[in-house]
C-alpha cells in the first residue's frame, strides 16, 4: 500500500531566545538558524524513515531546491512535487529556553494548489492506497472527498486547526491525528475522555490517535482504547515533535504491525526528535528509534 501526503514543505526560521515574546515587546534572539520543515514534508520524512512507501504531492516556490533534496535525501519520492513562480512556505519560530516554541506561518506556494495539478496526482493512485493530509495547504476537504471516492484510506492530522478543517467531512476520515488542543478545537470539550466520545459520536467509523503531551497518546478505534505513556529525554526543541509521532504511527499501521508496537515506536520517535534541534533534520531513523537508550519505560 503506497501513501500519498498532500502536504506543506516549509523553510523554518528558527531564533532562539529566552522567553516567547509578549506582544509590544522587542527582545533580541541569541541565535538564528534555518532549518528544512512544513508539517507536510515533517511527516514525510517520519513516513520514509519509519519505513514506508511515501510519495510527497505539494508546491514549493523558484527557492524549494533544498526543500525537494530533503526529501529525496530521506527515501521520500518527491517526483510529484511542483515547482511554481514565487515563493515557498515558511515559518518563523521562537524557540525558548525550555524548548517551547511559537510558530508564525506563511503559507506561499502550499497555498497554491490547483484543481488540475490535483487531479494529475491522484491520477496515480487507487483504491488501498492511503491519502495524508495536514491543514497547510488549500482545499483539504476537496482532497478528502475526492481520495475517499477513489477509495482511498483518508489520515487527517488537523493541523493548524482553522475553518478549513470545519469544512471537512469527518465521515470520510479512516484516522483522525490530533493533539489535545485540536481535539478541544473540533469538540468544544476539554478533557481526553471527552473529546474522545465526542469523536465517537460524530464520526463512528473513525479512528482515533489522541496526543496528549507529557500524559502520552490514546488510540481509540474498532471497539478498542489504548495508551502510550512518554519517554523522558531532555528537550531541546519540540519542533516536529507531533508530525515524528503522526509518520512512525502511520507507517506502522501501514506495515500492519499491532497498536501497541505502533504506539510504542511513535512515542519513541518523537521523544528523540524532542531532544534534537530543528524539524526534518530532528527525526531519527528507525535504527536510532531501536538503539536509543532510554532509561525507564514509558510513563504516564
Ligand atoms: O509541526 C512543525 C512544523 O510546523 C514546522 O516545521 C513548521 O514549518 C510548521 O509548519
Amino acid at each position: 500500500m503506497k501513501i500519498l501526503n498532500f502536504g506543506s514543505l516549509n523553510y523554518d526560521y528558527v531564533y532562539s531566545v529566552d522567553h516567547i515574546l509578549l506582544p509590544g515587546e522587542t527582545s533580541a534572539a541569541s541565535r538564528m538558524e534555518t532549518f528544512c520543515g512544513g508539517k507536510g514534508l515533517n511527516q514525510s520524512v517520519a513516513l520514509a524513515k519509519a519505513g514506508a512507501e511515501v510519495w510527497h504531492a505539494g508546491m514549493v516556490g523558484e527557492d524549494g531546491e533544498a526543500l525537494l533534496a530533503m526529501c529525496r535525501k530521506n527515501g521520500v519520492n518527491a517526483s510529484r512535487v511542483k515547482t511554481i513562480p514565487g515563493k515557498s512556505g515558511h515559518t518563523v519560530i521562537q524557540v525558548d529556553r525550555h524548548g517551547q516554541n511559537s510558530i508564525l506561518l506563511f503559507g506561499g506556494s502550499n497555498r497554491c494548489l490547483t484543481r488540475e495539478y490535483v487531479d494529475e496526482v491522484f491520477s496515480d493512485f487507487d483504491r488501498g492506497d492511503m491519502m495524508l493530509l495536514q491543514n497547510e495547504v488549500n482545499d483539504i476537504d476537496l482532497l478528502i472527498d475526492i481520495a475517499y471516492e477513489k477509495g482511498m484510506r483518508v489520515a487527517l492530522n488537523p493541523s493548524p486547526f482553522d475553518e478549513a478543517v470545519q469544512k471537512c467531512d469527518l465521515s470520510k476520515v479512516s484516522i483522525l491525528l490530533l493533539n489535545e488542543v485540536e481535539g478541544w478545537q473540533i469538540s468544544g470539550e476539554h478533557g481526553a475522555e471527552e473529546i474522545l466520545e465526542f469523536l465517537s459520536h460524530k464520526s463512528p467509523g473513525t479512528e482515533v490517535l489522541l496526543t496528549l503531551g507529557k500524559d502520552g497518546a490514546v488510540y481509540q478505534g474498532n471497539g478498542c482504547r489504548l495508551t502510550h505513556g512518554i519517554y523522558s529525554v531532555p528537550v531541546v526543541d519540540t519542533t516536529a515533535a507531533g508530525d515524528t509521532f503522526t509518520g512512525y504511527f502511520l507507517s506502522a499501521v501501514l506495515q500492519k504491525k499491532p497498536m501497541e508496537e505502533a504506539l510504542e515506536l511513535a512515542s519513541k520517535a518523537s521523544a528523540i526528535a524532542v531532544s534534537r534541534k530543528g524539524a526534518a533534520p530532528s527525526i531519527p531513523t528507525l535504527e536510532e528509534v531501536e538503539q536509543y537508550p532510554f532509561e525507564a519505560k514509558a510513563s504516564l
